[in-house]
């Protein structure tokens, strides 16, 4: 959350430099942020990796990178030339200690020529078996362990279950303060999704409402049209259920749940949230089978192209029993939502990418009309739109224009691109990285959310191990999941909302 100061001398010391993430999404981060203004000064950006390459070379294939997939497009010689002195290359081997004095050397030649010790950020894009050796020899040559100055950025997948994330936590904590490490939920860091502070306690207008009185159902959609891409053998270990709900939909549960911060501090947002998860009601194995459905994709048709199933991606195990696809019902114990159902759901291979949370109003109390018009009367409903279409609209009832007393269903839309008078939007890893560089850890996971969002999901893991699905797969690719998920938000006569592009 961007703070009008930029950040002190900065250098970001990448391990996992030449991976798909620095080229596709880091790089092009820190380049925007430059082309913006916003990088510190000075700035250095060193990428650690196995291969053989040089300087040259490396920054060609990050330009590359950039091109490809930078939301500025292809950069300018000029801009890019500029842009590319701060980079340079280290040819390292994580578990070498000669490394970690090779990067030391090269931190302190840097800080020597700024005359200022720098504020380093290490950012793990690694495995995460490669955490721990890391961490020991950051801590052995002694370049980490400035409080204020040093952070340390960690990537998801944290942990694989409730314990394995435990052990990381642990683990870091004995390196580095907890104040120093910035786990990322890239969802967090979307404009769309920091929106719902503002929308939520800068206006006087919805908070009243946003209670159990008011509010019949909430709904967290996170569509993907993509498969597994080329990720089959790290996915097979993982499912929809650790890969995005334990994370992006609990957040965003968070986020649409939590009461009122009293500051916009890190410490106060993230306590408030962790709130919500602990008020999140733990399933039994029983409320499992009634409360979650999953669904795994097999071959179909998306946009007029025939694609294969799960089972048949690279790296799949031809009789895998990973889901693709997981809708949940969750309920809170809290004074705010008792009684007020969370539908979550999540999968890959869907009819489109489309992210959105849908915020459905009781009806009106009584109907001053008569029943002839009263049929076409539709409760209040708001829609966030995250991704890719990014709008909030709210569904109100209106009298059509006409001189009969006619009513019909209208929308207000609030547009993020029109609002935005021609500018773009800032990516995720732009915030998330400027964040990060300012020492702003609001948007970021702190170790008790990680283990609460892990506590809630446990049982559901747990279950779905324990009881292999028999019908896998059971939705084609290019639908809206398995049919039970339907049964699910059906048995309370409630249907999923598809926001189709306007
Ligand atoms: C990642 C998951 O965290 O989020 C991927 O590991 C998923 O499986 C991705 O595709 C979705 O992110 P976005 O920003 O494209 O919605």
């Amino acid at each position: 959350m961007k703070s009008a100061s930029k950040a002190a001398p900065t250098i970001a010391i990448i391990f996992g430099g030449t991976g798909d993430l620095a080229k596709r999404k880091l790089v092009p981060a820190f380049y925007n942020l430059f082309l913006d203004g916003w990088l510190p000064e000075p700035f250095a950006f060193i990428g650690l990796g196995r291969s053989d390459t040089d300087d040259v070379k490396y920054r060609k294939h990050l330009r590359d990178g950039v091109e490809e997939f930078s939301r500025s497009g292809k950069p300018t010689d000029e801009s890019w030339g500029n842009f590319e002195q701060s980079i340079s290359y280290l040819r390292s081997n994580i578990n070498d200690p000669a490394s970690y004095q090779e990067l030391a050397e090269k931190i302190h030649a840097l800080e020597e020529a700024w005359g200022t010790r720098a504020n380093r950020l290490f950012y793990l894009s690694i495995a995460p078996n490669f955490i721990e050796p890391v961490t020991i020899h950051l801590n052995n040559v002694g370049i980490a362990s400035d409080v204020e100055r040093d952070r340390i950025v960690v990537e998801k997948p944290f942990g694989h279950d409730l314990e394995t994330a435990r052990e990381l936590n642990q683990l870091l904590t004995r390196t580095f303060q907890e104040s120093q490490i910035y786990r990322i939920d890239h969802y967090l860091g979307k404009e769309t999704v920091q929106n719902i502070l503002a929308f939520r306690f800068a206006n006087a207008l919805f908070e009243p409402l946003w209670n159990r009185n008011y509010i019949e159902y909430v709904q967290i959609t996170v569509a993907e049209e993509v498969g597994v891409e080329d990720r089959g053998g790290y996915y097979e270990g993982s499912g929809a259920l650790r890969d995005m709900i334990q994370n992006h939909l609990l957040q965003l549960l968070c986020m649409v749940a939590m009461e009122p911060p009293v500051t916009f501090e890190a410490e106060e947002i993230r306590n408030r949230k962790v709130d919500v998860l602990q008020a999140i009601k733990r399933f039994t194995r029983e409320e499992v089978t009634k409360n979650a459905v999953r669904g795994q994709y097999g071959s179909g048709w998306l946009k007029g192209q025939q694609v294969p199933g799960y089972r048949e991606e690279q790296g799949v195990d031809p009789k895998s029993g990973t889901e693709t696809y997981a809708a949940i019902k969750f309920s809170l114990d809290n004074w705010r939502w008792k009684g007020v159902p969370f539908y979550l759901r999540t999968g890959k291979r869907m009819q489109e990418k489309s992210s959105s949370i849908t915020v459905q109003f009781r009806p009106v109390p009584h109907l001053t009309f008569p029943t002839s018009m009263s049929e076409s009367i539709l409760p209040n409903r708001l829609i966030i739109n995250i991704q890719p279409q990014m709008d909030i609209r709210l569904r109100f009832m209106a009298k059509k224009t006409g001189l009969d007393m006619a009513l019909t269903p209208a929308e207000m839309v609030f547009d993020f691109n029109r609002c935005a008078e021609g500018a773009q939007s800032p990516e995720a890893y732009e915030t998330l990285l400027l964040d990060a560089m300012q020492g702003d850890a609001t948007l970021f996971m702190r170790s008790d959310q990680v283990e609460v969002a892990w506590e809630v999901i446990t049982p559901i893991l747990e279950t779905w191990e324990s009881r292999p699905s028999l019908e896998f797969p059971n939705y084609a690719a290019g639908m809206w999941g398995p049919e039970n998920a339907e049964a699910l938000i059906a048995r309370e006569g409630h249907t999923w909302t598809v926001t189709r592009p306007h």
